[in-house]
């Protein structure tokens, strides 16, 4: 009876080796290999996804850091999901891969070794995707912007508070600043150490256009740069008459000007008087003349 059992499990993983061999049979009895399985991460929150929807069996996430054991996820053990967020699960700088293992949902045929597809290797600091930064543009008198951004908040917490991106990158956090003069095409490129950055020797009476992103230069090629802010341009500078002449000039000319008018008027005023009074004048000559016949 027992070497009857262990001749049989031995078939049987003969028989997987071998179909698991060739691509054209991924299907093993009802179970269907995981396929696409991937990493999505973006600003620390990460999720491994996988396909395709399972049929009358499971899916089992193993997952471990390079060259130590296995760990499950209670969340994604038999499910029927095909997705499995790990965010809580990893450590910064660990770099991980994952199983997913398809199994029968009533584990009958757990001591065969299910079917499973490996991830390839993912390490949360190098590799999640750093979302857009929001920033705030100060624009001042003296042609002087300062640009001031706003860490992106991540997905991991620390004592009930989330941490920022500058909390997990500190000093390996930089950011780029694309700009340009508003309608131009010419941009310029400039990477800060801080979440600001001043501007001081721009054009006067220029609109100028931001762009911002995360920099992180210990990161390997396109990695090392997250995604970019929408852009954001300073307002043209609109001086007011005020600021081009100065106060004195604008009141004096006012004074003139006002000056003017009133001459006018009084002028139209005293001409209409005598008018009036020459033809008055007139007719009564006229009324005189005409009753004396
Ligand atoms: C895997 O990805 C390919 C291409 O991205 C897609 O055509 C296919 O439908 C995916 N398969 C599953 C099971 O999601
Ligand atoms: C899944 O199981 C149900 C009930 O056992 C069965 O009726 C159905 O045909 C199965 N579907 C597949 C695709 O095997
Ligand atoms: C991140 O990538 C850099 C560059 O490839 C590498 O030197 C570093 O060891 C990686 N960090 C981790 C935690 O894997």
């Amino acid at each position: 009876m027992e070497r009857n059992t262990v001749m049989f499990s031995a078939l049987i993983l003969v028989w997987l080796t071998l179909v698991n061999g060739s691509p054209a049979s991924l299907e093993v009895g009802k179970l269907t290999k995981a396929t696409n399985v991937s990493w999505s991460s973006y600003n620390f929150k990460t999720i491994l996804t996988w396909g395709p929807k399972p049929v009358n069996y499971t899916y089992t996430v193993e997952f471990s850091r390079v060259g130590r054991d296995k760990v499950r996820n209670p969340h994604c053990i038999r499910s029927s999901e095909t997705e499995c967020d790990l965010t809580n699960e990893l450590e910064l700088k660990g770099v991980y891969s994952a199983d997913v293992l398809s199994e029968s949902p009533l584990g009958s045929a757990d001591y065969v070794e299910p079917p499973y597809t490996r991830s390839e290797t993912f390490c949360p600091y190098n590799d999640t995707i750093i979302g857009r930064p929001e920033f705030r543009l100060n624009a001042n008198k003296n042609n002087k912007i300062m640009l001031i951004i706003q860490d992106p908040i991540t997905a991991l917490h620390k004592d009930g508070r989330s941490l920022n991106i500058r909390d997990v990158f500190k000093k390996n956090l930089k950011y780029k600043i694309a700009y340009n003069k508003a309608g131009s095409t010419g941009k310029k490129m400039r990477t800060v150490d801080e979440s600001k950055a001043e501007f001081n020797s721009l054009d006067e009476d220029q609109s100028y256009c931001f762009s911002v992103a995360a920099y992180i230069p210990s990161r390997k090629g396109d990695k090392r740069i997250g995604e970019w802010s929408l852009p954001k341009c300073s307002p043209q500078e609109h001086k007011t008459l005020i600021e081009v002449y100065g106060l004195a000039v604008i009141g004096g000319a006012t004074l003139i000007i006002l000056a003017f008018v009133i001459a006018v008027i009084v002028l139209i005023v005293v001409c209409c008087k005598r008018a009036r009074r020459q033809t008055s004048m007139a007719k009564e000559i006229k009324e005189y003349n005409i009753s004396d016949v």
